[in-house]
């Protein structure tokens, strides 16, 4: 393909966003959404994902469609007549789970579509969201075909490119994290990896066929999941001992080979859904695997777990539990991020209330209104001026390093840390 590249990136999130931008510093792109709203916010230059400060978002968008005026820089639009001259696809739509923990293909299905009625000759298709092995030809490929009328690999190609940004991470910034890449034919592979390459400062690595690059991105997140799920059990087990687990894991740590994973929950939409992903294409071909769901499982109950912790300290401290008064700090499904979706912080929650204990949840960085919409429960930006049985840190946010918890704590009460930074607590994950 000796033509210029026109991107089009469908989906901008979390991981659309940044990419588009990235891109758009050499080429002409046009960032794709369904969500009116989304687009709205980001052609004023604000971005609630806080992922792309404004002063490096406003000066990238374009005020016109850049394919047409053969410009670099970013078009946000929810109008696909606007995509239709991209010669490169990117896909970068959700991949959730449903209520049993399947997953759910509907988003990638739908941005096919898309894709699909306005392909033309020669272009290419990238899926970047993160799938099982199989899915971008088995599933997505049959919706570009049938859609377009087009003949896969003789009319139109296929990438896949698994994103590895971390929200909230300001330092490992989508350019400076080496990229797996690949084609659906060798010479697209090195199309779709000359393409990347040519943003991409850490680099990148062309695996051999789109089905390798898939299968890696969902066992690096699976490892990650089990990792966490082996120093959960762990930390159940010293529990049980009276054994500071932290300081266990110190002391293993001073072996070279020993792996620095910590306890917690495990939420977001990645590290605790891809495996299912990996799960239910190993079912599907006759393995029920082991490791992978009692990882899960493990991590699953964790939420449950704290808020049971947290009510043995009290009672261990001779503190009434009925009515007793919370303060928890957190409910994002990671620190310093604002991402809310499928957050183990409600299950310590929800866990607490179980107890009847009253819980005041205190985020900075979480919107009280998605919060009461997906959970239907009350977060505060500010700590009121009372004082609590007991405080629980969920999340290590930046801003609660620095809080004197003992102010807003009763005589007698206890700091309950879950994420083990703080410097004084009666008990910690
Ligand atoms: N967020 C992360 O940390 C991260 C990291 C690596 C990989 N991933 C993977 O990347 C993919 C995207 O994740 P995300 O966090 O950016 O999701 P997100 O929810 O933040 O963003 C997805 C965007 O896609 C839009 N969208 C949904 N359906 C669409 C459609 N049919 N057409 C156009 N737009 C559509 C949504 O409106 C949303 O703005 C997922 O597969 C995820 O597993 C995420």
């Amino acid at each position: 393909m000796e033509k210029q590249f026109k991107i089009a990136v469908i989906g901008l999130g979390y991981v659309g966003l940044p990419l588009g931008r990235l891109f758009a510093t050499q080429y002409p792109v046009v960032g794709f959404d369904i969500n009116q709203n989304r687009i709205e916010e980001l052609n004023t230059g604000v971005d609630s994902t806080l992922e792309v400060e404004p002063e490096v978002l406003k000066p990238i968008l374009t005020q016109e469609n850049p394919f047409q005026a053969d410009q670099n820089g970013l078009y946000c639009s929810y109008d696909i007549n606007d995509i239709k001259d991209a010669n490169v696809y990117i896909i970068t739509v959700p991949t959730p789970v449903d209520k049993h923990n399947r997953p759910d293909l509907t988003p990638l299905y739908k941005a096919s579509e898309t894709v699909g009625k306005v392909l033309s000759k020669g272009d290419i298709v990238i899926y970047e969201s993160t799938v099982y092995p199989g899915a971008t030809e088995e599933e997505c490929i049959p919706v570009l075909e049938k859609v377009s009328g087009m003949k896969f690999n003789e009319d139109f190609f296929a990438g896949y490119s698994p994103e590895r940004i971390n929200p909230g991470d300001k330092e490992h910034t989508v350019e400076k994290i080496l990229k797996v890449t690949s084609g659906s034919t060798p010479e697209i592979g090195e199309i779709v990896d000359s393409l990347y390459r040519s943003v991409i400062i850490a680099g990148t690595h062309l695996a051999p066929t789109i089905k390798i690059a898939e299968a890696a991105k969902v066992i690096e997140n699976s490892q990650r999941d089990i990792n966490i799920a082996f120093v959960n059990e762990l930390a159940k087990i010293f529990n049980l001992l009276e054994i500071d687990t932290h300081a266990v894991l110190k002391a293993a740590g001073t072996k070279w080979n020993f792996l620095p994973f910590k306890p917690g929950l495990v939420g977001g939409h990645c590290i605790g859904v891809d495996p299912y992903y990996l799960a239910q294409k190993a079912q599907e071909n006759g393995y029920h695997p082991e490791i992978i769901l009692a990882g899960r499982r493990l991590n699953d109950s964790m939420g449950q777990y704290v808020a049971s912790q947290l009510v043995k300290t009290m009672i261990k401290k001779k503190l009434t539990i009925n009515d007793a008064k919370v303060l928890n700090l957190g409910i994002t499904f990671k620190e310093n991020c604002p991402d809310v979706r499928n957050t183990k912080a409600v299950d310590v929650i929800r866990g607490l209330e179980d107890y009847a204990l009253q819980v005041t949840t205190f985020d900075p960085w979480a919107d009280p209104a998605e919060v009461k919409h997906e959970y239907g429960l009350t977060v505060v930006n500010e700590i009121p001026d009372e004082k609590f049985d007991a405080i629980i840190l969920t999340v290590a946010h930046n801003e609660f390093m620095n809080l004197d918890l003992r102010k807003h704590l009763k005589e007698g009460g206890v700091i309950y840390d879950v994420k083990g930074i703080l410097e004084e607590c009666d008990s910690r994950l």
